[in-house]
């Protein structure tokens, strides 16, 4: 079990709402407008102190409101008994974290609740900016080793250094050893927990995405963002007048990026629309999968408007793969009948209808011996 409780206050359209949500399916319906993803991002914001559709605060807190809160106890390894986590913003102040009665940081927050997202979003994945595949990279890297952090945080600190003085226009050239010299410190480590994590992402994905998308093999290729038989300090060296020309350091992790290919094929260029949000999903479920045989512990998914994504027959399969799974899931939908019957007896689903920013529970197929 992670979240066991939730309040949520002042948030978009919610003005307070309240829900004990079930350890496993979660299903939130409700008419265009009403609230569902609100919710979503409510949660988002108690996993990761922002929300993934603004990053405007302001946005976040409900019109005439002066701050929002979201609170909740959360057990993050599923063995504890739950604490409390809440998270508030007024309009002019500071994001406030508090756990079990303490203030901590992103880093902290970030690691107690991982949080895997699906919407229309994410499942651009392929399509979208090499940045957005190296944040799924690193969510991996993350969440599979506690160093990680360090590595990529320093890269980044002496990458953004490196960068200012490339815009100088003049480095000494000792100076520069000794910069090229850390950022290969950081860089080194950093790559191989990256492709570490991909290289262990891969047999799940193929498993997951095999079932999903019968017949079509997608090969799946880390790139470390440098030419992958030469040292990075060889590289630095050599491209040195060029960055100084450009002003930025053009290798290194900073550039890397997943390929995706099928039968030599840039996968993006050569799936259909649907094919690729399979793909995502396959990729999706694989990270949540190698998170729990890794760290054994549970997501929590946040997954919105799944009915709209998916066609009838995929949607299945994919709540399958979530029923398998330790998961705690929230799925957002207009029609409940699109999602509610997909479940086995036994799996612990809540039904939650959402209508104009309030939020009630209703009977779960089954709860009255129905399922
Ligand atoms: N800061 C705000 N204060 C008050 N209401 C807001 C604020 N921001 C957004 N809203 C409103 O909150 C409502 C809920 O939006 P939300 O996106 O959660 O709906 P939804 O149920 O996901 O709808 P859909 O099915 O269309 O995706 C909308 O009517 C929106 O206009
Ligand atoms: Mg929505």
């Amino acid at each position: 079990m992670l979240i066991s409780h939730l309040q949520v206050r002042h948030l978009r359209n919610l003005h307070e709402v309240e829900l004990t949500p079930s350890p496993r399916i979660n299903i939130l319906f409700g008419e265009n407008g009403s609230g569902k993803t609100s919710l979503l991002e409510a949660i988002h914001l108690l996993g990761l102190g922002r929300s993934f559709r603004t990053q405007q605060y302001r946005q976040l807190i409900e019109s005439g409101e002066d701050a929002l809160l979201v609170f909740s106890h959360i057990d993050p390894t599923g063995q504890g008994a739950p604490r409390p986590l809440g998270i508030s913003r007024a309009r002019e102040g500071e994001l406030r974290v508090r756990y079990a009665g303490e203030s901590i940081g992103a880093a902290e927050l970030a690691s107690l609740m991982p949080l895997l997202v699906i919407n229309s979003d994410t499942f651009a994945l392929l399509e979208g900016s090499p940045s957005v595949r190296r944040q799924f990279i690193d969510w991996g890297g993350f969440h599979s080793d506690p160093a990680f952090i360090s590595h990529w945080r320093g890269f980044h600190r002496v990458l953004k250094q490196r960068n200012s003085l490339l815009k100088c226009g003049k480095i000494d050239s000792r100076i520069r050893a000794l910069w090229d010299a850390e950022l290969v410190a950081f860089a080194e480590p950093l790559t191989a927990l990256r492709n570490a994590w991909v290289e262990a992402l891969k047999p799940r994905f193929d498993e997951i995405l095999g079932e999903l998308l019968n017949g079509v093999e997608v090969e799946l290729r880390f790139s470390r963002g440098w030419d992958a038989k030469r040292p990075l300090a060889e590289v630095l060296d050599e491209n040195f007048e060029r960055d100084l020309r450009q002003g930025f350091t053009g290798s290194g992790p900073q550039r890397a990026d997943l390929r995706f290919r099928v039968e030599g094929q840039d996968a993006a260029e050569r799936l259909s629309r649907g094919q690729k949000k399979l793909v995502v999903s396959a990729l999706k479920l694989a990270q949540g999968a190698l998170f729990y045989d890794q760290r054994e512990r549970a997501c929590v998914y946040l997954i919105d408007d799944l009915p709209s994504e998916l066609d009838a027959r995929h949607c299945r399969q994919f709540c399958r793969f979530l029923e398998k799974s330790a998961n705690q899931c929230f799925i957002t939908c207009v029609e409940p009948e699109l999602l509610s019957g997909l479940w086995q007896p036994d799996t612990a689903l809540s039904l939650f209808r959402v209508e104009r920013g309030t939020i009630s529970q209703c009977a779960a197929p089954g709860d009255q011996d129905e399922r």
